[in-house]
């Protein structure tokens, strides 16, 4: 048996939860089982619809931790032992817990320079930004991005690849405390969203990249060029978002085009950024460690605006 975090209660009324015997899981096929030593949680996971599909509700797709047992099948080159970390897929989840199951697919080494707790704050914004960047919006040199929620876990990410990587001038939107810090990471120009009318202020835009969802990406059609691009994965979700329809927009800018995606774990994506955090292109996140007894505490703090960072749940503590 394991420790693992539960939700209990209902969707609209969640109850945060530590049970202290979940049966414990083995390695079927190619599997890859976790002895996982931090999760990093995303703010409003347990709203996530994935996650009331399952008849026992343990939340967690980010990971760090070491390898402790493979799948009879499993075919590829890590080892037991080895230290890693990994997005688990949208509809899987179970990753708060002191072992989680992983795809290949899901998995990479972790960045050496980075403590499991500073690892497991990066697959989910470290895979969504890069999807957004490289593969979505396919971000060029000299362009001109606008990233909103650009303080936060996925927009700090956002802001680095897309000017320290792509080559982008980085419009990054925040409230002020950050700015300093956003320039350093490479943001041209910084703007405060508690700015009245901000969006009038930005203009020529190929590219938002939008991490907050309504209202705030609904003033963002204002900033792009006729034909430029909007992609989001912010929540609460536009009415347009999981395919449901036409934005409205539309009727005044008909030629932008627009898109909301959910990112997909890849475990080369994983891979290639790692290194990159090794050797400091990229910035680790800020993270709040809580430990196991806390679990109610750290999913209630992660759920708060104005954060000091990403909110990670160490199950074996870091040696210091
Ligand atoms: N679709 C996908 O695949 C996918 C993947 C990753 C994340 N997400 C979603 O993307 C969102 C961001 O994730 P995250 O981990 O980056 O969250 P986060 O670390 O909590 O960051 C959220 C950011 O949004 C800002 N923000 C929140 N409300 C705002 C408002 N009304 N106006 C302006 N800025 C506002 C916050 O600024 P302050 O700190 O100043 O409030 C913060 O910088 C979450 O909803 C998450 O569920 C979706």
């Amino acid at each position: 048996m394991m420790k693992a975090v539960e939700v209990l209660g209902t969707k609209a009324n969640p109850e945060v939860t530590l049970n202290p015997a979940v049966p414990k899981p083995s390695p079927k096929n190619g599997e890859i089982l976790i002895k996982v030593h931090a999760a990093g949680l995303t703010g409003d996971e347990i709203t996530w619809w994935e996650l009331w599909e399952h008849p026992i509700r343990i939340p967690g797709h980010d990971i760090s931790g070491q390898v402790a047992a493979l799948g009879p099948e499993y075919k590829g080159d890590l080892k037991v032992g080895d230290d890693v970390f990994s997005m688990i897929h949208g509809w899987r989840g179970l990753g708060q817990a002191e072992y989680a199951i992983v795809e290949s697919a899901e998995v990479a080494r972790k960045p050496q320079s980075l403590s499991h707790a500073q690892a497991s704050a990066l697959p989910i914004p470290l895979l969504t930004a890069w999807e957004a960047v490289f593969e979505r919006a396919q971000v060029q040199r000299g362009w001109r991005v606008l990233v909103t929620g650009a303080s936060g876990a996925v927009g700090v990410i956002v802001v680095q690849m897309a000017s320290r990587l792509a080559g982008a001038e980085v419009v990054a939107l925040a409230s002020e405390q950050h700015h300093d810090s956003l320039r350093r990471l490479g943001a041209s120009r910084v703007v405060d969203y508690n700015t009245p009318n901000w969006e009038d202020t930005i203009r020529g835009v190929d590219v938002v990249i939008d991490t907050v969802g309504s209202p705030v990406l609904g003033k963002t059609w204002k900033t792009v060029k006729s034909n430029g691009h909007i992609i989001t994965v912010g929540q609460p979700p536009a009415a347009w978002e999981y395919g449901k329809g036409r934005p409205e927009e539309l009727d005044d800018f008909p030629n932008v085009k627009w898109l909301f995606f959910v990112v997909t774990p890849k475990a080369e994506t994983l891979d290639k950024v790692a290194r990159l955090v090794d050797d400091g292109t990229i910035q680790p996140i800020a993270v709040e460690v809580f430990p196991l007894e806390k679990v109610v505490q750290a999913h209630k703090y992660a759920s708060i605006r104005n954060r000091r960072g990403k909110v990670v749940i160490e199950f074996v503590p870091e040696k210091k």
